[in-house]
């Protein structure tokens, strides 16, 4: 085994992307309802709007949204060129072609023609283990969005020396385990979330929010360690 950093693209060969789907809801088996969670935050979000989903993967956040908001345009930037071709086709399948872009490739390089009205981070900034980079990619996505543009985090978080952290570890396998998933596959799965998921306190994950240029950071969605945060780009127009 090698200390090389975690790579997500590598995580996203052809066989997971089909199996992802599936696999991500017995992760979180309030996925779908964390996706239909985001919309009443945006109602204020102009008609027009634009909305950058940051690690769009498979496109769930442009699908629900769009499906919500018939006339917002959409932006999906991914690492993983297997996860855009799958996202492609189910752009496709929900009619959304016309309105959604996507750009292969870090969000960090990504060159926006315009700052958009709101942007999510969904399952991604987790697995970007040092301060310094999670701060410049929270500082990439402020720096796309327009004054007091609405951004969306969602990740696995919490204080691993708290000893709440371990009742919700010890209540998320159980619940992750009744999939009738196999023990080698709760092994390599457990050794996954331990070897590449970077938690962060609530406290630390709000101060580097607001390092980045993000106030009014609000919870507005938990399931285990999984949780969900509001937050509104500071600069002012
Ligand atoms: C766990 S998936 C989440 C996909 C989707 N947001 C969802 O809720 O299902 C994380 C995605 O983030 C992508 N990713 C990781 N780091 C990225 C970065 N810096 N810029 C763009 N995409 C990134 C990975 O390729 C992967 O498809």
């Amino acid at each position: 085994m090698t200390d090389a950093p975690f790579d997500p693209s590598e995580h996203f060969d052809e066989s997971l992307v089909a199996r992802y789907d599936r696999r991500i809801r017995r992760f979180c088996p309030s996925y779908d309802a964390l996706h239909r969670m985001i919309a009443p935050w945006l109602r204020n979000v102009p008609e027009d709007a634009t909305f950058l989903s940051v690690g769009c993967g498979a496109g769930a956040e442009m699908i629900t949204l769009g499906s919500e908001f018939s006339s917002w345009r959409f932006v999906g930037v991914d690492v993983s060129a297997d996860m855009l071709a799958v996202c492609e086709r189910k752009l496709a399948e929900a009619g959304l072609t016309s309105r959604a872009q996507l750009f292969e490739g870090r969000l960090q390089d990504y060159a926006a023609p315009a700052p958009f009205d709101a942007a999510s981070s969904i399952f991604v900034a987790h697995f970007i283990k040092s301060r310094d980079e999670k701060l410049s990619y929270l500082r990439a996505v402020a720096n796309r969005l327009k004054p007091n543009g609405i951004f969306v985090l969602a990740d696995l978080f919490g204080d691993k020396s708290a000893p709440e952290f371990e009742r919700l570890s010890e209540a998320w396998r159980r619940s992750y385990a009744s999939n009738d998933v196999g023990m080698a596959e709760l092994a390599r799965d457990r050794a996954h979330i331990e070897r590449d998921v970077d938690f962060l306190p609530e406290a630390e994950l709000v101060a580097l929010l607001s390092e980045a240029g993000f106030e009014s950071v609000t919870r507005f969605y938990q399931t285990f360690l999984f949780g969900g945060w509001i937050a509104t780009n500071r600069r002012r127009g």
